[in-house]
Parts: C-alpha cells; sequence; structure tokens
C-alpha cells in the first residue's frame, strides 16, 4: 500500500515542470508506515528541505540517518581514499565548451542500449546490502528507478533478493554478478536472474579479494542481523581466513585458486541468452581480453574506490578504454559522479551511459524512495540543462568538442 502510494506521487512528481525540482516532499502517510522501523539514529526525512539543492547536498542528511559502523561502510573506500577523492577532483579538472544559438527543438535523452529503449543515461549502479542505509533496502531504490525511468543493477549481495526486487518494480533491471568459487552456484545465480526477467548481467571483474578498507576497520563494522545476502540465502558461506604470523594471508588461503579469469567470462557468455557486461575495467588490455571473451558491453569503474587505492579515477581511464573497444560494444562508466556536469563529459568522452553508487544511497539514507527519486531527478534536470547550454539536443550530439581545450 506504501508503495502504491509513494509511486503516484513520484509519478505526479515527475510530470511536473523542471522549474520545481528542487522542491519535493513526501506523503506523511510514507512515515506512518515507516514507523515501525529499526531505529536509526534520525528517521528518514518526511519532506525534503530546500537546503538540498543538489546530489551532494543528501550526504549530511545521510550520514545523520546511519549507524556509524554501516556509515563507515557504505561512505568509505579503500585505504587512504585517494582513488576515491581522485574520481572527483578529474570530473572538476574538466572544462566544458558552451555554444549557443542552436535550435534545441526535438531534444531528448534518450538512447538505446543492449535492445532496450531508456529514457535517460543515468543508471544506478550495483550496490551492497541497501538495507543498511534504509529498512526498505532495494525495494525503494527501485521503487525510484520505476517512477523516475532509471535502470537498476541490482548487487548479487543485495538484501532484498533478487525475485522479489524483480516482483516490486517495473524499472528494467540488470543482475551484477560475482562469480562464485561453485560453477554450479554462479549459474544458479544467472538462470534466477534469467526467470526473474532481468535483461543484462553484469559481472564485476575488480573485486576478486577485499580491498584494504581501514576505515571499516577503524569503525568495527560488522553486518547487522537484520541485513543479509539475500541471493545467496542457502549457499555456502566463503570461511574468513585469518594467516598465523608468518604464513602467506591471500595466497596462502587457498582464495587464489578459485579467483575468475577470462574463460569464466567467455563460458558465461556460452551459458546464458542474457547480454554480458564486465564491470571494473580500467587497463585497455582487460577490454581486449573482455571483447576476445565476447562480452556485450564493458563498463569502465574503479568501484568507486572501494579496491585498491591509487588507482586512477574513471573517467581518466574512459578515453584509453573508448580507444581500444574501437566502438565494437557499448561503454558506460561510474565513478564520481555528482553532476549533469559530469555526465556530458562522460559521453564527451566516449561513454553510452553512467552509474551512479553513493548518491542514490545517500538519497536513500535520507528519505528512502523519495531521496532516490530526487537524486536521480536532479541529475537528469542538470544533465538536459548542460546539454542545452553546450548546443547539444541529443546524447549522440555530445561529442569530444564538448570539450574546452585551451
Ligand atoms: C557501499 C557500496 C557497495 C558497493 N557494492 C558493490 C557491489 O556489490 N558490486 C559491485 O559491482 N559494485 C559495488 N559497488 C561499487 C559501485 O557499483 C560503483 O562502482 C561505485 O559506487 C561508483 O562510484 P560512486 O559511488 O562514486 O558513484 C559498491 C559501492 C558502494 C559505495
Amino acid at each position: 500500500m506504501c508503495l502504491i502510494i509513494l509511486a503516484n506521487v513520484l509519478n505526479r512528481f515527475e510530470t511536473e515542470a523542471i522549474a520545481s525540482c528542487y522542491a519535493f516532499s513526501v506523503l506523511p502517510l510514507y512515515l506512518i508506515a515507516m514507523s515501525n522501523t529499526t531505529p536509526l539514529p534520525l528517521p528518514p526525512l518526511s519532506v525534503i528541505p530546500p537546503q538540498i539543492a543538489c546530489v551532494a547536498d543528501y550526504e549530511a542528511y545521510a550520514q545523520a540517518r546511519v549507524m556509524p559502523a554501516s556509515w563507515a561502510y557504505l561512505n568509505s573506500a579503500a585505504a587512504d581514499q585517494l582513488t576515491r577523492r581522485d574520481n572527483r577532483l578529474a570530473w572538476d579538472a574538466i572544462r566544458l565548451q558552451s555554444r549557443n544559438m542552436v535550435s534545441m527543438s526535438g531534444g531528448h535523452t534518450e538512447l538505446t542500449l543492449l535492445g532496450t529503449r531508456y529514457k535517460h543515461p543515468v543508471f544506478i549502479a550495483p550496490v551492497a546490502y541497501h538495507r543498511l542505509a534504509h529498512r526498505d533496502g532495494e525495494l525503494a531504490t527501485a521503487l525510484a528507478a520505476q517512477a523516475m525511468q532509471a535502470g537498476m543493477v541490482l548487487s548479487t549481495l543485495s538484501s532484498v533478493s533478487l525475485e522479489e526486487v524483480a516482483a516490486n518494480t517495473t524499472a528494467p533491471l540488470w543482475f551484477q554478478l560475482y562469480i562464485q568459487a561453485d560453477k554450479a552456484q554462479t549459474m544458479m545465480l544467472v538462470k534466477r536472474a534469467e526467470q526473474a526477467g532481468f535483461r543484462a548481467l553484469v559481472v564485476t571483474i575488480d573485486a576478486p579479494v577485499t580491498g584494504v578498507r581501514n576505515a571499516e576497520q577503524r569503525a568495527g563494522f560488522t553486518l547487522p542481523p537484520h541485513v543479509t545476502a539475500a541471493n545467496l540465502a542457502g549457499m555456502p558461506v566463503a570461511r574468513q581466513h585469518i594467516a598465523a604470523a608468518g604464513n602467506s594471508p591471500v595466497f596462502g588461503s587457498g582464495l587464489a585458486d578459485g579467483m575468475p579469469t577470462w574463460d569464466d567470462i567467455a563460458w558465461l557468455v556460452s551459458a546464458t541468452h542474457l547480454p554480458v557486461l564486465v564491470k571494473g575495467v580500467l587497463n585497455p588490455q582487460d577490454a581486449r581480453d573482455a571483447i576476445r571473451a565476447g562480452v556485450a558491453g564493458i563498463i569502465v569503474s574503479n568501484h568507486g574506490g572501494r579496491v585498491l587505492d591509487t588507482l586512477p579515477a574513471s573517467i581518466q581511464a574512459l578515453p584509453g578504454v573508448v580507444r581500444e573497444v574501437d566502438g565494437r560494444v557499448p561503454v558506460l562508466l561510474d565513478g564520481g559522479i555528482r553532476r549533469g556536469t559530469d555526465i556530458v563529459k562522460a559521453l564527451a568522452l566516449g561513454a553510452s551511459a553512467v552509474m551512479v553508487g553513493l548518491p542514490v544511497i545517500h538519497g536513500l539514507a535520507a528519505a528512502g524512495a523519495t531521496g532516490v527519486a530526487h537524486v536521480l531527478h536532479i541529475l537528469r534536470t542538470e544533465l538536459e540543462i548542460a546539454m542545452v547550454l553546450c548546443g547539444c539536443k541529443r546524447l549522440d550530439e555530445i561529442g569530444k568538442e564538448v570539450i574546452w581545450q585551451p
């Protein structure tokens, strides 16, 4: 009932003029329905305050509504968090070239990707355990995706099962797959995603080991009992390996023996009818191997800086990957996108679409589905404004000329 009401609110909102995009209120009924939630430091916002004018403004509101240890998991990155910082700085360092007095008649942000028509190029990136941010978890996120006509990539580590998410949204869903040590279990996840109507598989290839997540360690983060990896229920849990002093902590753990390789991607491509994308490509050599393995798309990503610190910003790696791919498959990108101008820059440098991770989690923690919807709406609005001011009325008109060259 709560979800239906919210969907109506969001649908109504979506048809409102751009001028009203920063005025966003939540039906009080939503709060009543949420009143038996796990206690959090503050309840979700009932009204989006005018102080939230851009997606970065959500961060402080989110932090005030999440337990500190969960916040450390959600909001931090690997080691010294240099890649996470650079993800942002690299966008800021790029300047746009304006173009005035161009007809914008018939303009739109639609695109076709892997056979599906999307209203705009902003996708929700796969993020584990949305229930750490909000009790409704991925159900709230998927509802917002539906209302804002955004594609959503659901993590293997979602805290609501892939079947339940798929049954409760009409948003186009892709399933992010972590290849499991046991092929049969991997195949089971793939079949479940196929049966539930997911339209693509996104295999994350840049995290065969967990990054050095010092902020989480310092905060003593562990999953609270009400949050679990719902898709993996009943599957054997990987045992934690603690090496004795003087022993090899990673190579000596047996973990390295089961790590996936490009052969597993080729196997997967042959084992499913869904298009397979790989996520976590920065190195053009990986792009070459991925295409050889038969992938349908490549996602340039450094995992938001959460795995290997001191990797380059995603946007710095994009041109090399795009050159290598040479138009054979679509290239998407995530990492540090906080502004519509960032999306224009990504498309100008060869991406077909982008994904956002943390801003969605910030919106979710601050105000549930409404917060996520607002984040998506702000980004789309900023994208369209930037397109107009750069003289581009369609995504395919956003080329290298919109990047300012001194
Ligand atoms: C809390 C958190 C959990 C994540 N979990 C996953 C995951 O399960 N699978 C995955 O492929 N990427 C995961 N990512 C990485 C995102 O998909 C994405 O690459 C990254 O968040 C993009 O950067 P941004 O947060 O700056 O937008 C996670 C990111 C965050 C912040």
